[in-house]
């Protein structure tokens, strides 16, 4: 009789060792052929180096693409402008002006450093107050937060492009009527409260007191004018203008 070895052999009938079964492959049933001259692990492991080489391809692709687009100045069908000063066509007052800008540019250093257009006034420089209140496509907006280049393609109306074009040497309704009810002290937030107060009345020629006084809720005026403005804007569009304004 033999001795028994030790450490016992996976197919040894002797061995207490529990022998592989069911779904627990052993070492022999891993290197298996699954087909002629290819091995189980052989094939998942050329599986492996296609899929990493399909992903590498991929890739380059991709590096190649974004490298042609960066060339173009593009990313993501977005032209990238600068940093340097590149030539910007604006609408203003309804002339089209080509100046040469840098994209950091806001639409109220444009209009006033770069046009000369110093109606526009800058208060607060960071969007809190209005001062600087000039109309995209009519809609009122901060020109100091305003980048230039976002004003390509839109028409630019600043308070000296109010009056109509026919008469530019008479005052616009809006303007007249502040002068009428004296509706400023300082004046730096006159410029924002006509076109604010003009804006509305272009969209609705008849407001109320409360209309007025929404659509010149984020205008600031540091001298506290606010019941002649509503007068004045609410005279303007012919529905009163009385000092029966309530106080502001
Ligand atoms: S100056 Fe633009 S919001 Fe005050
Ligand atoms: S008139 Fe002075 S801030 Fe309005």
């Amino acid at each position: 009789m033999s001795a028994p070895k030790f450490p016992p052999q996976p197919n040894d009938a002797t061995s207490n060792t529990p022998q592989s079964s069911g779904s627990v492959e052993s070492d022999q049933t891993k290197d298996r052929p699954v087909a002629k001259g290819i091995t189980r692990r052989g094939f998942l492991k050329g599986a492996g180096v296609a899929a990493a080489g399909t992903a590498l391809l991929e890739g380059a692709q991709v590096f190649t693409r974004e490298a042609a687009a960066a060339t173009r100045g593009e990313h993501d069908g977005v032209k990238e402008l600068g940093p340097g000063a590149v030539p910007v066509t604006l609408s203003i007052n309804g002339k089209e002006q080509t100046i040469q800008l840098e994209p950091r540019t806001t639409l109220a250093d444009a209009l006033r450093v770069h046009m000369g257009l110093t109606g526009t006034k800058v208060v607060c420089d960071r969007g809190s107050c209005s001062g600087c209140t000039v109309l995209l496509d009519n809609m009122p907006v901060n020109s100091c937060m305003t980048l230039a280049v976002d004003a390509i393609g839109h028409k630019v109306t600043t308070i000296e492009g109010l009056s109509s074009a026919a008469h530019p040497e008479e005052m616009h309704p809006v303007q007249a009527a502040f002068v009428k009810h004296d509706a400023m002290q300082c004046g730096f937030c006159t410029p924002g409260m006509v076109m604010a107060c003009s804006a509305l009345l272009k969209k609705n020629p008849h407001p109320t007191e409360d209309d007025v006084r929404q659509a010149t809720a984020g205008n600031l005026c540091r001298c506290g004018t606010y019941p002649r403005i509503f007068a004045a804007t609410l005279d303007a569009a012919g529905v009163s203008g009385k000092e029966s304004i309530r106080n502001a």
